[in-house]
Protein backbone atom coordinates (compact mmCIF):
# COMPACT_ATOMS: atom_id res chain seq x y z
CA UNK A 1 0.00 0.00 0.00
CA UNK A 2 2.85 2.67 1.05
CA UNK A 3 5.31 1.46 -1.90
CA UNK A 4 2.15 1.91 -4.03
CA UNK A 5 1.34 5.21 -3.11
CA UNK A 6 5.31 6.34 -3.38
CA UNK A 7 5.55 4.70 -6.51
CA UNK A 8 1.93 6.22 -8.30
CA UNK A 9 2.70 9.61 -6.85
CA UNK A 10 5.78 9.43 -8.71
CA UNK A 11 9.03 11.39 -7.32
CA UNK A 12 7.67 13.98 -4.87
CA UNK A 13 4.19 13.77 -5.27
CA UNK A 14 3.40 12.15 -2.04
CA UNK A 15 5.07 14.66 0.04
CA UNK A 16 2.90 17.10 -1.56
CA UNK A 17 -0.04 15.56 -1.28
CA UNK A 18 1.01 14.97 2.59
CA UNK A 19 1.32 18.34 3.05
CA UNK A 20 -1.83 19.01 1.83
CA UNK A 21 -3.85 16.76 3.88
CA UNK A 22 -2.02 17.74 7.03
CA UNK A 23 -2.74 20.91 6.64
CA UNK A 24 -6.02 20.30 6.01
CA UNK A 25 -6.49 18.07 8.70
CA UNK A 26 -4.90 20.89 10.97
CA UNK A 27 -6.97 23.90 9.43
CA UNK A 28 -3.88 25.88 8.82
CA UNK A 29 -3.37 27.63 5.33
CA UNK A 30 0.18 26.35 5.03
CA UNK A 31 2.61 22.89 5.49
CA UNK A 32 5.90 22.30 4.85
CA UNK A 33 7.33 18.57 5.40
CA UNK A 34 10.81 17.90 6.57
CA UNK A 35 12.87 14.96 7.42
CA UNK A 36 13.01 15.72 10.88
CA UNK A 37 10.60 17.56 13.42
CA UNK A 38 14.07 19.02 14.73
CA UNK A 39 14.38 20.59 10.86
CA UNK A 40 10.87 21.93 10.88
CA UNK A 41 11.66 24.17 13.86
CA UNK A 42 15.08 24.32 12.21
CA UNK A 43 12.92 26.18 9.21
CA UNK A 44 10.90 27.77 11.48
CA UNK A 45 13.24 30.03 13.33
CA UNK A 46 14.97 30.60 10.01
CA UNK A 47 11.75 31.74 8.48
CA UNK A 48 10.46 33.86 11.53
CA UNK A 49 13.49 35.50 11.60
CA UNK A 50 15.69 34.86 14.42
CA UNK A 51 19.23 35.87 14.48
CA UNK A 52 22.29 35.11 16.30
CA UNK A 53 22.12 35.77 19.72
CA UNK A 54 18.35 36.45 20.05
CA UNK A 55 16.66 34.47 23.49
CA UNK A 56 14.88 31.43 22.84
CA UNK A 57 12.27 30.42 25.85
CA UNK A 58 11.72 26.63 26.36
CA UNK A 59 10.81 24.54 28.99
CA UNK A 60 14.17 23.00 30.73
CA UNK A 61 12.15 19.74 30.39
CA UNK A 62 12.32 18.82 26.36
CA UNK A 63 14.31 16.50 24.50
CA UNK A 64 17.97 17.93 23.08
CA UNK A 65 16.03 17.77 19.41
CA UNK A 66 14.62 20.83 20.18
CA UNK A 67 17.02 23.01 21.42
CA UNK A 68 19.48 21.67 18.67
CA UNK A 69 18.55 23.69 16.20
CA UNK A 70 18.39 27.15 18.19
CA UNK A 71 21.96 26.42 19.16
CA UNK A 72 22.95 25.51 15.49
CA UNK A 73 21.08 29.38 14.62
CA UNK A 74 23.32 30.83 17.23
CA UNK A 75 20.56 31.88 19.40
CA UNK A 76 20.81 31.53 23.39
CA UNK A 77 18.27 28.88 24.72
CA UNK A 78 16.46 30.71 28.33
CA UNK A 79 15.08 27.79 30.05
CA UNK A 80 11.35 27.93 32.19
CA UNK A 81 10.57 25.90 34.78
CA UNK A 82 7.22 23.40 34.77
CA UNK A 83 4.19 22.50 36.24
CA UNK A 84 2.98 19.58 37.99
CA UNK A 85 1.52 18.14 34.75
CA UNK A 86 4.83 18.86 33.37
CA UNK A 87 3.88 21.13 30.98
CA UNK A 88 5.87 25.08 30.91
CA UNK A 89 4.94 27.34 33.74
CA UNK A 90 3.44 30.35 32.24
CA UNK A 91 4.27 31.86 35.28
CA UNK A 92 8.28 31.12 35.21
CA UNK A 93 8.10 32.04 31.66
CA UNK A 94 7.10 35.42 32.34
CA UNK A 95 9.99 35.78 34.37
CA UNK A 96 12.88 34.49 32.11
CA UNK A 97 11.42 37.48 29.58
CA UNK A 98 14.56 39.83 28.89
CA UNK A 99 15.05 42.65 26.46
CA UNK A 100 17.01 39.95 24.27
CA UNK A 101 13.78 37.50 24.09
CA UNK A 102 11.94 37.21 20.52
CA UNK A 103 10.43 34.02 20.50
CA UNK A 104 8.98 31.38 22.97
CA UNK A 105 8.52 27.58 22.39
CA UNK A 106 5.51 25.72 23.65
CA UNK A 107 5.52 22.48 23.99
CA UNK A 108 2.62 19.94 24.61
CA UNK A 109 4.21 17.15 26.67
CA UNK A 110 3.32 13.46 26.51
CA UNK A 111 0.19 14.69 24.14
CA UNK A 112 -1.22 17.26 26.89
CA UNK A 113 -2.07 20.75 26.03
CA UNK A 114 0.08 23.32 27.59
CA UNK A 115 -1.63 26.44 29.13
CA UNK A 116 -2.07 28.15 25.78
CA UNK A 117 -4.04 30.87 27.23
CA UNK A 118 -1.98 32.37 29.71
CA UNK A 119 1.33 31.27 27.46
CA UNK A 120 -0.07 33.49 23.94
CA UNK A 121 -0.87 36.43 26.50
CA UNK A 122 2.26 36.70 27.80
CA UNK A 123 3.70 36.93 24.21
CA UNK A 124 1.09 38.77 23.23
CA UNK A 125 2.45 41.31 25.90
CA UNK A 126 5.79 41.16 25.55
CA UNK A 127 5.75 41.36 21.64
CA UNK A 128 7.41 37.78 21.20
CA UNK A 129 7.17 34.92 18.39
CA UNK A 130 5.61 31.62 19.35
CA UNK A 131 6.49 28.14 18.05
CA UNK A 132 4.05 25.55 18.75
CA UNK A 133 5.68 22.45 19.23
CA UNK A 134 3.03 19.82 18.58
CA UNK A 135 5.01 17.15 17.99
CA UNK A 136 3.87 15.16 21.27
CA UNK A 137 0.54 16.23 20.92
CA UNK A 138 -0.53 15.65 17.05
CA UNK A 139 -4.21 15.66 16.97
CA UNK A 140 -4.93 17.14 20.24
CA UNK A 141 -7.08 20.16 20.46
CA UNK A 142 -7.62 22.74 22.82
CA UNK A 143 -10.95 24.74 22.35
CA UNK A 144 -11.33 23.24 19.17
CA UNK A 145 -7.92 24.54 18.35
CA UNK A 146 -5.18 21.77 17.22
CA UNK A 147 -2.29 21.58 18.80
CA UNK A 148 0.84 22.96 16.64
CA UNK A 149 -1.77 25.67 15.37
CA UNK A 150 -1.54 28.35 17.57
CA UNK A 151 1.94 29.81 17.11
CA UNK A 152 3.37 32.09 14.36
CA UNK A 153 4.56 28.55 13.31
CA UNK A 154 3.88 25.43 14.46
CA UNK A 155 6.18 21.94 14.05
CA UNK A 156 5.28 18.05 14.71
CA UNK A 157 7.39 15.00 14.27
CA UNK A 158 6.62 11.66 12.76
CA UNK A 159 9.51 9.91 14.53
CA UNK A 160 9.31 7.05 17.33
CA UNK A 161 6.33 6.75 19.57
CA UNK A 162 4.38 9.82 17.69
CA UNK A 163 0.97 9.72 16.97
CA UNK A 164 1.99 9.30 13.11
CA UNK A 165 5.07 7.61 12.55
CA UNK A 166 7.44 7.09 9.50
CA UNK A 167 11.01 6.02 9.68
CA UNK A 168 11.41 9.72 10.33
CA UNK A 169 9.70 13.05 9.30
CA UNK A 170 8.14 16.48 10.27
CA UNK A 171 6.35 19.00 9.46
CA UNK A 172 6.37 22.88 9.90
CA UNK A 173 2.47 24.56 9.43
CA UNK A 174 1.67 28.20 9.85
CA UNK A 175 -1.15 30.02 8.69
CA UNK A 176 1.42 33.40 7.34
CA UNK A 177 2.32 33.38 4.17
CA UNK A 178 5.47 35.07 4.26
CA UNK A 179 6.67 32.11 6.81
CA UNK A 180 5.58 29.42 4.66
CA UNK A 181 7.30 31.25 1.83
CA UNK A 182 10.64 31.56 3.66
CA UNK A 183 10.65 27.97 4.69
CA UNK A 184 9.64 26.23 1.56
CA UNK A 185 13.11 28.33 -0.04
CA UNK A 186 15.04 27.09 2.61
CA UNK A 187 14.15 23.73 2.40
CA UNK A 188 14.78 23.37 -1.27
CA UNK A 189 18.57 23.27 -0.63
CA UNK A 190 19.58 26.75 -0.65
CA UNK A 191 22.90 25.59 -0.53
CA UNK A 192 22.59 23.33 -4.22
CA UNK A 193 21.05 27.34 -5.23
CA UNK A 194 24.16 29.04 -4.03
CA UNK A 195 26.52 25.72 -5.41
CA UNK A 196 25.22 26.95 -8.85
CA UNK A 197 25.70 30.28 -8.73
CA UNK A 198 28.93 29.84 -7.29
CA UNK A 199 30.18 27.49 -10.86
CA UNK A 200 28.00 30.07 -12.89
CA UNK A 201 30.36 32.85 -11.85
CA UNK A 202 33.55 30.82 -11.80
CA UNK A 203 32.52 29.55 -15.41
CA UNK A 204 32.59 33.57 -15.79
CA UNK A 205 35.39 34.51 -14.49
CA UNK A 206 37.73 31.60 -16.25
CA UNK A 207 36.00 32.47 -19.68
CA UNK A 208 37.39 36.38 -18.48
CA UNK A 209 41.05 35.21 -18.61
CA UNK A 210 41.13 33.17 -21.81
CA UNK A 211 42.30 36.87 -23.64
CA UNK A 212 42.41 35.44 -27.13
CA UNK A 213 40.25 33.52 -28.56
CA UNK A 214 38.34 33.45 -31.60
CA UNK A 215 35.63 31.50 -30.40
CA UNK A 216 34.13 33.32 -27.55
CA UNK A 217 30.88 31.50 -26.76
CA UNK A 218 32.53 27.87 -27.31
CA UNK A 219 34.96 29.08 -24.73
CA UNK A 220 32.68 29.82 -22.61
CA UNK A 221 30.51 27.25 -22.97
CA UNK A 222 33.91 24.82 -21.94
CA UNK A 223 34.24 26.55 -19.18
CA UNK A 224 30.58 26.24 -18.39
CA UNK A 225 30.47 22.53 -19.08
CA UNK A 226 34.06 21.96 -17.10
CA UNK A 227 32.10 23.57 -14.08
CA UNK A 228 29.37 22.39 -14.12
CA UNK A 229 30.71 18.66 -13.80
CA UNK A 230 32.72 19.04 -10.72
CA UNK A 231 31.46 17.33 -8.06
CA UNK A 232 28.48 18.62 -5.75
CA UNK A 233 29.02 19.05 -2.39
CA UNK A 234 27.00 16.91 0.01
CA UNK A 235 23.53 18.38 0.48
CA UNK A 236 21.96 19.31 3.56
CA UNK A 237 18.67 18.56 2.61
CA UNK A 238 15.78 19.13 5.30
CA UNK A 239 13.07 17.75 2.55
CA UNK A 240 10.88 14.71 3.64
CA UNK A 241 11.25 11.52 1.62
CA UNK A 242 8.41 10.30 -0.49
CA UNK A 243 8.81 6.50 1.34
CA UNK A 244 8.18 8.60 4.72
CA UNK A 245 5.45 11.06 2.98
CA UNK A 246 3.71 7.75 1.91
CA UNK A 247 4.29 5.87 5.44
CA UNK A 248 2.38 9.04 7.18
CA UNK A 249 -0.34 9.81 5.16
CA UNK A 250 -1.44 6.24 5.85
CA UNK A 251 -1.60 7.00 9.49
CA UNK A 252 -2.63 10.39 9.12
CA UNK A 253 -6.42 8.95 7.60
CA UNK A 254 -5.99 6.76 10.86
CA UNK A 255 -5.22 9.66 13.50
CA UNK A 256 -8.98 9.42 14.91
CA UNK A 257 -7.95 6.09 15.16
CA UNK A 258 -4.78 6.15 16.73
CA UNK A 259 -5.62 8.70 19.23
CA UNK A 260 -9.17 6.99 19.86
CA UNK A 261 -6.72 3.72 21.47
CA UNK A 262 -4.12 5.61 23.20
CA UNK A 263 -7.20 7.30 25.48
CA UNK A 264 -8.81 4.41 25.58
CA UNK A 265 -5.63 2.44 26.72
CA UNK A 266 -4.40 5.49 29.47
CA UNK A 267 -8.44 5.36 30.40
CA UNK A 268 -8.41 1.73 31.42
CA UNK A 269 -4.53 1.86 33.08
CA UNK A 270 -6.21 5.31 35.42
CA UNK A 271 -9.35 3.41 35.98
CA UNK A 272 -6.75 -0.26 37.20
CA UNK A 273 -4.42 1.94 39.15
CA UNK A 274 -6.65 3.99 41.17
CA UNK A 275 -6.06 2.03 44.08
CA UNK A 276 -2.50 2.40 44.02
CA UNK A 277 -1.87 4.90 46.42
CA UNK A 278 2.28 5.33 45.62
CA UNK A 279 1.17 6.77 42.32
CA UNK A 280 -0.33 9.52 40.98
CA UNK A 281 -1.37 9.11 37.35
CA UNK A 282 -1.88 11.92 34.48
CA UNK A 283 -4.60 14.33 34.67
CA UNK A 284 -6.58 15.45 31.64
CA UNK A 285 -9.28 14.86 29.23
CA UNK A 286 -9.34 14.41 25.40
CA UNK A 287 -9.25 16.34 23.58
CA UNK A 288 -7.26 18.46 25.64
CA UNK A 289 -4.80 15.21 26.37
CA UNK A 290 -4.46 12.83 23.69
CA UNK A 291 -1.89 10.59 26.09
CA UNK A 292 1.07 10.17 23.54
CA UNK A 293 2.68 9.30 27.04
CA UNK A 294 1.28 8.31 30.31
CA UNK A 295 3.94 9.72 32.72
CA UNK A 296 3.29 8.20 36.28
CA UNK A 297 4.48 10.01 39.56
CA UNK A 298 5.92 8.82 42.44
CA UNK A 299 6.90 11.04 45.82
CA UNK A 300 9.61 8.96 46.68
CA UNK A 301 12.51 11.52 46.67
CA UNK A 302 15.03 9.00 47.69
CA UNK A 303 17.63 9.11 44.37
CA UNK A 304 19.36 6.25 43.08
CA UNK A 305 22.42 7.58 42.33
CA UNK A 306 23.60 5.32 39.99
CA UNK A 307 20.76 5.99 37.46
CA UNK A 308 19.93 9.62 39.15
CA UNK A 309 16.20 8.66 39.18
CA UNK A 310 13.84 8.06 42.12
CA UNK A 311 14.97 4.96 44.07
CA UNK A 312 11.32 3.00 43.62
CA UNK A 313 10.71 4.15 40.16
CA UNK A 314 14.08 2.00 39.32
CA UNK A 315 12.99 -0.75 40.60
CA UNK A 316 9.23 -0.57 39.53
CA UNK A 317 11.09 -0.02 36.14
CA UNK A 318 13.08 -3.10 35.99
CA UNK A 319 10.42 -5.41 37.54
CA UNK A 320 8.71 -4.21 34.61
CA UNK A 321 11.03 -5.13 32.31
CA UNK A 322 11.53 -8.49 33.59
CA UNK A 323 7.92 -8.74 32.67
CA UNK A 324 8.33 -7.82 29.00
CA UNK A 325 6.75 -4.53 30.15
CA UNK A 326 8.95 -1.54 28.84
CA UNK A 327 8.66 1.98 30.71
CA UNK A 328 10.14 4.67 29.55
CA UNK A 329 12.40 7.45 31.17
CA UNK A 330 12.02 11.21 30.41
CA UNK A 331 15.01 12.82 29.67
CA UNK A 332 17.26 14.96 31.86
CA UNK A 333 16.40 18.41 32.01
CA UNK A 334 18.02 20.44 29.17
CA UNK A 335 19.74 23.56 32.06
CA UNK A 336 21.42 20.27 33.53
CA UNK A 337 23.28 18.29 30.81
CA UNK A 338 26.69 18.62 29.35
CA UNK A 339 26.02 20.46 25.97
CA UNK A 340 23.09 22.90 27.16
CA UNK A 341 23.44 24.01 30.79
CA UNK A 342 22.73 26.84 32.10
CA UNK A 343 22.16 28.21 35.17
CA UNK A 344 19.07 28.05 36.15
CA UNK A 345 16.13 28.10 39.40
CA UNK A 346 14.18 25.65 38.18
CA UNK A 347 13.09 23.82 41.25
CA UNK A 348 9.82 22.29 39.83
CA UNK A 349 11.81 20.65 36.80
CA UNK A 350 14.25 19.39 39.13
CA UNK A 351 12.14 18.10 41.84
CA UNK A 352 10.08 16.00 38.84
CA UNK A 353 11.57 14.74 36.44
CA UNK A 354 13.04 12.22 38.54
CA UNK A 355 10.11 11.31 40.18
CA UNK A 356 8.68 10.66 36.53
CA UNK A 357 8.02 7.71 34.28
CA UNK A 358 5.95 6.53 31.33
CA UNK A 359 3.84 3.35 31.16
CA UNK A 360 2.95 2.06 28.23
CA UNK A 361 -0.42 3.49 26.04
CA UNK A 362 0.54 2.72 22.43
CA UNK A 363 -2.57 2.12 20.25
CA UNK A 364 -1.29 -1.64 18.96
CA UNK A 365 -1.96 -2.85 22.70
CA UNK A 366 -4.99 -4.57 23.53
CA UNK A 367 -7.20 -4.35 27.17
CA UNK A 368 -5.70 -7.49 27.88
CA UNK A 369 -2.36 -6.27 27.63
CA UNK A 370 -3.24 -2.87 29.32
CA UNK A 371 -4.82 -4.96 31.82
CA UNK A 372 -1.19 -7.00 32.36
CA UNK A 373 0.54 -3.90 32.80
CA UNK A 374 -2.08 -2.57 35.65
CA UNK A 375 -1.40 -5.56 37.28
CA UNK A 376 1.80 -5.93 37.44
CA UNK A 377 2.28 -2.30 38.77
CA UNK A 378 -0.13 -3.34 41.07
CA UNK A 379 1.61 -6.28 42.25
CA UNK A 380 4.65 -4.65 42.29
CA UNK A 381 3.39 -1.82 45.00
CA UNK A 382 1.95 -4.72 46.60
CA UNK A 383 5.53 -6.48 46.88
CA UNK A 384 4.45 -10.03 46.18
CA UNK A 385 6.51 -11.75 43.67
CA UNK A 386 4.49 -12.37 40.58
CA UNK A 387 5.96 -15.43 38.22
CA UNK A 388 6.65 -14.77 34.60
CA UNK A 389 4.73 -17.50 33.06
CA UNK A 390 4.17 -18.48 29.54
CA UNK A 391 0.63 -16.96 29.40
CA UNK A 392 1.92 -13.76 30.37
CA UNK A 393 4.60 -13.79 28.19
CA UNK A 394 1.91 -14.63 25.42
CA UNK A 395 0.15 -11.54 26.24
CA UNK A 396 3.44 -9.60 24.80
CA UNK A 397 3.15 -10.68 21.74
CA UNK A 398 2.39 -7.78 19.25
CA UNK A 399 3.30 -8.93 15.96
CA UNK A 400 0.32 -9.85 14.88
CA UNK A 401 -1.52 -6.70 16.52
CA UNK A 402 -3.40 -4.99 13.83
CA UNK A 403 -5.68 -1.64 13.92
CA UNK A 404 -9.02 -3.19 13.72
CA UNK A 405 -10.43 -0.42 11.11
C1 LIG B 1 8.64 18.02 21.83
C2 LIG B 1 9.52 17.59 20.69
N1 LIG B 1 9.89 18.50 19.76
C3 LIG B 1 10.68 18.17 18.72
C4 LIG B 1 11.14 16.89 18.56
C5 LIG B 1 12.07 16.61 17.40
O1 LIG B 1 11.71 15.58 16.62
P1 LIG B 1 12.75 14.76 15.68
O2 LIG B 1 13.32 13.69 16.50
O3 LIG B 1 11.82 14.28 14.60
O4 LIG B 1 13.78 15.70 15.16
C6 LIG B 1 10.75 15.89 19.48
C7 LIG B 1 11.23 14.51 19.33
O5 LIG B 1 10.98 13.62 20.05
C8 LIG B 1 9.94 16.26 20.59
O6 LIG B 1 9.55 15.36 21.51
Amino acid sequence: MVMADSLLNGDRGSVSLFEKEFSRRMNVKYAVATNLGRSAIWLALKAIGLKSGDEVILPSLACFAVVQPILEMGCVPVYADITDDLNMDANSLEEQVSEKTKLIVMIHLCGKMADVKHILSIANEYGLYVLDDASQACGARYNGIFAGTSGDAGVFSFGMGKNIMATQGGMLVTDSQEVYQKASAEKLDVQDNKEVLKRLANALLEFRFRKFTKFPYLAFRKSLVHNSKLPLPLPQRKRMSTLDASLARQQLSKLDLIIERRVRNARLLTEYLASVDQIETPTGTYPENIFTKYPIKVSDNTVCQSRDRSTILVKLSDFLGRRGIEAEWFYSPLHLRQHTKRTAALPNTENLYRRVLCLPVNPFLSERQIEYVAFNVKQFFKEENVPVTESFKEIFVLANTTYEA
